[in-house]
This record gives C-alpha cells, structure tokens and sequence, in this order.
C-alpha cells in the first residue's frame, strides 16, 4: 500500500490548458503551461483578498466538501476560497460518523449522493485511489484534497506558488525534501510537480525505513527530475532554495511503537541546523500540522513561510482552481 499509484497512460485527463468541468486527482494531469495559468489567476484572487472585496464569481454554486480524515487547513482553506468567491458549501466532516456511511452506505452510494446536490466535491480519504474511484462514479468534478499516502494535488499548487513567488522561477532550483517521503502524499505530489521544470534537483532526507519505495524512486527520476537520497543533517547542501518538512505519517503506519522508533531516528529543524546548513535565501516550508518537524523557536526567522505566506497562497490557489473548474474564470 505504499506505493504511489501509477496512473496507466490514458487513464487521468490530461488538462491541456482546459480546466473546466475536469476532476483534479494528481499532478500528473498538469504541465507547466496549466501551472502558470492557476498561478496567475492566484495572484488576482490575492489582490481580492488583500483589498477585501466581495465578489461574486462563485454565486449559485455549491461545492460538496467531504472529507473522510480530519483536516484543519484543506477543509478550511477549500471553505473559505468558496465563501470568499460567494459560493457556498455543503460541509461534511466525519462521514463514517455523521453521515449514511454510519448506516452502512457504500463510498460510491455517497458521492452519488453528494453530486446530485453540488457542482462539485472535494475529497479527502485515507485510501490511495479513493479520489480516482469517486471520479468515476460522480457526474460532478471531483479535487482529490489528499488520497490516503497517494497523492495531494492541490497542497502541490500552492507550494510551487510558494517558491515560484519567492525565486520568480521553477527551474533550476535545489530542494530538501524531509521527514517521510514514504508516507507523505504532499511530496508525492511535489516531486511530481518540480519534475515538470528543467534542472531540479531535490535531496530527501529521512530514516532508513521511511525512504520512497525502490519503484517510486525510479519511476520518478525516470521524469528527469535529480534525486539524491541522503542520511544526515551533515549532508544538506547548504545552496539549497527550499527546505521542506514533512511529518512521520503515524496514521500510516502499522503500531505506536513503530512510530516512536521512527520519530526517534527522524531529523528537526532547529535553530542550530538552519545557522549550520542554510542560506539566506533559501525558504523553509511545511505543509502543516506540525508534529515533531520544526522548533518553534524558528518561527521568527523570516525565511520560515509555513504560518505565513504558504498558508495564505492555499486559499488563493484554491480559489483559483476552483473558479477554473466550475468555469468562471
Ligand atoms: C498534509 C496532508 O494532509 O497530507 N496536511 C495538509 O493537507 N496540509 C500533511 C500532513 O498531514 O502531514
């Protein structure tokens, strides 16, 4: 189950510069082309944003957001840039608990359900593939708001904002991917995402066990993206441009005492390691929450956006994508 899906050619829609009416299941559906256009339209909604204006560009629809796992920023970003646009949403959380799903309703009977109501659904689920299989069932699109440890598209789009806004490039660009690259559906995704520039290079660095699958590394290179798998904090090129943490996926994992083993091998960024191995320059990131990923006493130092501005691009890229999608924009 650790795998990452591999989509047979063919079998996602490719956007090719036409968002509407598309589901969003991975960044496997994008080209640099499609990037740039969420991009630019993110930077319009963040003016909106900035200047408090109403708008109404989401009036009379509503968006389904379902959501199988718990989720502080996903739900609530995906909430807001809805309700910012003048839309409205059908929230719910919990659907194993709240919802038919109690009573012993199928997945697919649910999307059924909450597409009939909706102009569209978002969906978060703890199974790889989840995403894809609601997709085929839905006469609504579908955003796949995280896939158990598959994929996390739109967590990827306003993380390449993130650096896009901060080099004004994506090319030729250093990263450090850390924490649990096995696990973690957001670097699943961004690797996705860098390998469609030219000249990336990305290091991941995690514990032994917690490395991509063999398959995963392979299959990805073979992308022209440059991996380098590294062991230490003593390894971390010091021109890196981004560094991006990631916590030990515990829920994907088998037993508590698994966990504690790998936390105990796992790497923290500390004011001691960003003096040490950082530049200036370069940005520290993570998609949140933070579980034994950054010291707190790091918070002040301007290069972390993690509470700032990689928070803030989520509501804007969101906003963006789901004016393309619902075809307003
Ligand atoms: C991430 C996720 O759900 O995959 N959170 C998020 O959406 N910002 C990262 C995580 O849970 O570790």
């Amino acid at each position: 189950m650790n795998q990452v899906i591999t989509h047979p050619p063919g079998s996602l829609e490719l956007i090719s510069g036409d968002f509407k009416g598309k589901d969003i299941l991975s960044l496997d559906q994008f080209s640099a082309a499609d990037l740039y256009r969420v991009f630019a339209l993110a930077r319009e909604m963040k003016e909106l944003v900035l200047a408090s204006q109403p708008s109404q560009l989401l009036a009379g629809q509503l968006v389904a957001l379902l959501f199988y796992e718990p989720s502080s920023r996903t739900f609530g970003s995906f909430a807001a840039a809805v309700k910012r646009l003048g839309g409205q949403t059908l929230d719910i959380q919990n659907p194993e608990v709240v919802s038919s799903v109690w009573k012993g309703e199928s997945f697919e009977d649910t999307i059924s359900v909450f597409g009939a109501y909706t102009q569209a659904i978002v969906l978060r689920h703890p199974l790889p593939g989840a995403a894809q299989r609601a997709a085929e069932v839905a006469n609504v699109p579908v955003i796949n708001a995280g896939d158990g440890n598959n994929e996390h598209p739109t967590q990827t789009l306003l993380d390449l904002f993130t650096i896009y806004e901060q080099f004004g490039r994506l090319d030729h660009l250093k990263g450090l991917l850390a924490g649990d690259p096995l696990n973690s559906r957001t670097l699943h995704s961004l690797i996705r995402g860098l390998a469609l520039f030219e000249g990336n290079t990305v290091y991941l660095l995690s514990p032994e066990a917690l490395r991509l699958t063999r398959e995963d590394l392979l299959a990805l290179r073979s992308r022209g993206i440059e991996i380098v798998e590294i062991h230490s904090e003593r390894e971390i090129p010091t021109d890196c441009h981004f560094w991006y943490w990631t916590r030990i996926q515990k829920e994907r994992l088998s037993s508590l005492d698994e966990y504690q083993q790998l936390a105990a091998a796992s790497f923290q960024v500390t004011p001691a390691l960003l003096a040490e191995r950082a530049n200036r320059e370069m940005i520290l990131m993570d998609p949140l929450p933070r579980v034994g990923t950054i010291d707190p006493a790091v918070d002040s130092d301007e290069r972390a956006v993690y509470l700032r501005s990689q928070i803030r691009n989520g509501l804007y890229t969101r906003m963006a994508l789901l004016a393309l999608i619902l075809g307003k924009a």
